[in-house]
C-alpha cells in the first residue's frame, strides 16, 4: 500500500513538475507532431498562432485545425490566426529583390503559382475572438509557468507583440527552427534541393521581422539551424510505426491510430522527402536532453534590401557584438542531436489514442510491445 501510494504521489509530482513547462507552437505550416511531441512528453500546448509563410495565413490556420481534429484535439488546443503580411516587405518587393539577387528555391505562399490547400467548401474552427499577436501577449501576462514558444515560421506575430511590449522576450524561451549558418559550399555545389535546405527561407520572407525576434532578450533562446534539415523520415522509422501499430490492416481499421496512417501512407516511405524540420525544433523544445552538441553565439538578421544575404542569420564574436549598428542576442545553435531518440519520441507520440486528451489529460499508448 505504501509503495503504491508513493508511486502515486510521484507520479503527480512528475505531473505538476512538468505542467510548469507551457507551450505554444506559432507556425507557418502547423502539422500534427508539433503539438503530439510536447503533449507526450507530458507538457501543456496552450494554442497553436499561425502566420504566412509556405502557405497564405488562411491555410496554415486550416493547417492547424485539421491537425488538431485527426486526434478529437480541437477543444483543448486553441487555433489562433496571425499576421497575414511581412513588417515591411509586399509581393511585389519579395519578387524585385529576387530579380536583383536571385530566386528563393522555395516561394512558398508568394510563388507564382501558389495556389491554397484549402478546399473551397472547407469549414474548420479557430478562435476568432483575438488575433495570434494579442493572444501571445495576453497568454504570456498571464502565466505563472515558464513559457516555451517554437517558432517555426515567420517572426511576424512575435515581432507584433515585441514592438507592443518589449520585455515580453524576458519571460520566454524561444525555440526557432531555422538560423543556418556555414551553408554556403553546400548551396552552391549541392544543386537546388541542397540551396532550399540551406535557404532561410522562414527569416528571408520577413527579415525585419526575424531581426526584432532573433535579437530580442528571450530568457532562453535556441536555434535549431543546421541540424533540422538533416534529419529526414525513414523506411526503419516506417517500419516501427507500423509494427507497434499491429500492421498496416490495423492502422486502417483503428481510428486511434490515424495520426500514424496520415504518417505513412501505404508503408512505402515516398521517394522524395522533406526534412523533419519544425519537428526537430518541437522535440527539442519538448525534451532538451535529445541534443547532443551545440554552441553559443551572438546572432543578427541582416535587414539590408540592398544585400545578396537580406534575411540571413549572421554571427558575431564575442568582442565585436558591442557594435552599435546592429543589434544581437546571445543563442545556442544546435549542432547534433540523438536520432534514434528522436525517431522513438515520434513512435511515442504518434501511436497513442488522443480521442480523449481534452477531457481525461490523458492519451495511453497503444503501441503492441
Ligand atoms: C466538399 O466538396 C468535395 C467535392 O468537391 C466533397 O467531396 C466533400 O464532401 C465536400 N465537403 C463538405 C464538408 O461539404
Ligand atoms: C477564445 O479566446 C479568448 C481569448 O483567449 C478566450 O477568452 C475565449 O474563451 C476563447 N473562446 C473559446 C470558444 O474558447
Ligand atoms: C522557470 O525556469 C527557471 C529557469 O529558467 C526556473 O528557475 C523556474 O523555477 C521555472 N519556473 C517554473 C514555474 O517552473
Ligand atoms: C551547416 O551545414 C553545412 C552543410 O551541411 C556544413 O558544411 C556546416 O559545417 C554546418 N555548420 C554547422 C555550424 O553546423
Ligand atoms: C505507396 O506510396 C508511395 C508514396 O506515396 C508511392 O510512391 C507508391 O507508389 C505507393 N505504393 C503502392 C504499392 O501503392
Ligand atoms: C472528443 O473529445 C470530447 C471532449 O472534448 C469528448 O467529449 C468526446 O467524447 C471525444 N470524442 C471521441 C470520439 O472520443
Amino acid at each position: 500500500m505504501k509503495y503504491s501510494l508513493s508511486l502515486a504521489t510521484a507520479a503527480l509530482s512528475l505531473a505538476a513538475k512538468a505542467s510548469a513547462e507551457v507551450f505554444i507552437v506559432d507556425n507557418d505550416t502547423p502539422t500534427a507532431l508539433q503539438v503530439l511531441l510536447p503533449l507526450a512528453a507530458g507538457k501543456q500546448v496552450l494554442g497553436i498562432t499561425t502566420n504566412l509563410g509556405d502557405y497564405d495565413t488562411d491555410a496554415a490556420t486550416y493547417e492547424a485545425a485539421m491537425a488538431l481534429a485527426t486526434g478529437n484535439l480541437t477543444s483543448c488546443v486553441p487555433v489562433y490566426k496571425g499576421a497575414e503580411q511581412p513588417l515591411v516587405l509586399d509581393y511585389n518587393t519579395y519578387h524585385l529583390w529576387q530579380d536583383l539577387y536571385g530566386d528563393i528555391v522555395w516561394q512558398g505562399a508568394w510563388g507564382k503559382t501558389y495556389e491554397s490547400p484549402v478546399p473551397a467548401n472547407a469549414t474548420y474552427e479557430y478562435n476568432q475572438t483575438v488575433g495570434a499577436p494579442q493572444w501571445i501577449m495576453d497568454t504570456i501576462k498571464n502565466s505563472d509557468d515558464n513559457v516555451t514558444i517554437v517558432a517555426a515560421g515567420t517572426m511576424t506575430n512575435l515581432a507584433l507583440a515585441l514592438a507592443q511590449w518589449p520585455s515580453m522576450a524576458e519571460k520566454v524561451k524561444l525555440v526557432i527552427m531555422g538560423g543556418y549558418v556555414d551553408g554556403q559550399i553546400a548551396q552552391v555545389t549541392g544543386g537546388d534541393f541542397v540551396n532550399d535546405l540551406y535557404s532561410d527561407f522562414n527569416l528571408m520572407i520577413d527579415p525585419e521581422a526575424a531581426q526584432a525576434a532573433l535579437s530580442a532578450p528571450w530568457r532562453e533562446l535556441v536555434i535549431v539551424g543546421n541540424i533540422s534539415s538533416e534529419v529526414f523520415p525513414t523506411q526503419n522509422l516506417y517500419n516501427e510505426l507500423i509494427a507497434v501499430s499491429g500492421g498496416l490492416a490495423a492502422i486502417k481499421n483503428t481510428p486511434s491510430l490515424s495520426y500514424v496512417e496520415e504518417t505513412v501512407g501505404n508503408g512505402t516511405l515516398p521517394s522524395f522527402n522533406l526534412p523533419f524540420w519544425d519537428e526537430v525544433a518541437s522535440a527539442i523544445a519538448a525534451d532538451p536532453e535529445i541534443v547532443t552538441g551545440s554552441y553559443e553565439a551572438y546572432v543578427s538578421v541582416d535587414t539590408s534590401f540592398s544585400s545578396p544575404f537580406y534575411g540571413s542569420l549572421r554571427m558575431y564574436p564575442k568582442d565585436l557584438r558591442a557594435s552599435k549598428g546592429v543589434r544581437t542576442s546571445k543563442a545556442t545553435m544546435i549542432t547534433s542531436i540523438d536520432v534514434e531518440k528522436f525517431n522513438e519520441m515520434i513512435v511515442d507520440a504518434l501511436v497513442r489514442d488522443w480521442s480523449n486528451y481534452c477531457s481525461t489529460g490523458d492519451a495511453p499508448s497503444v503501441a503492441i510491445m
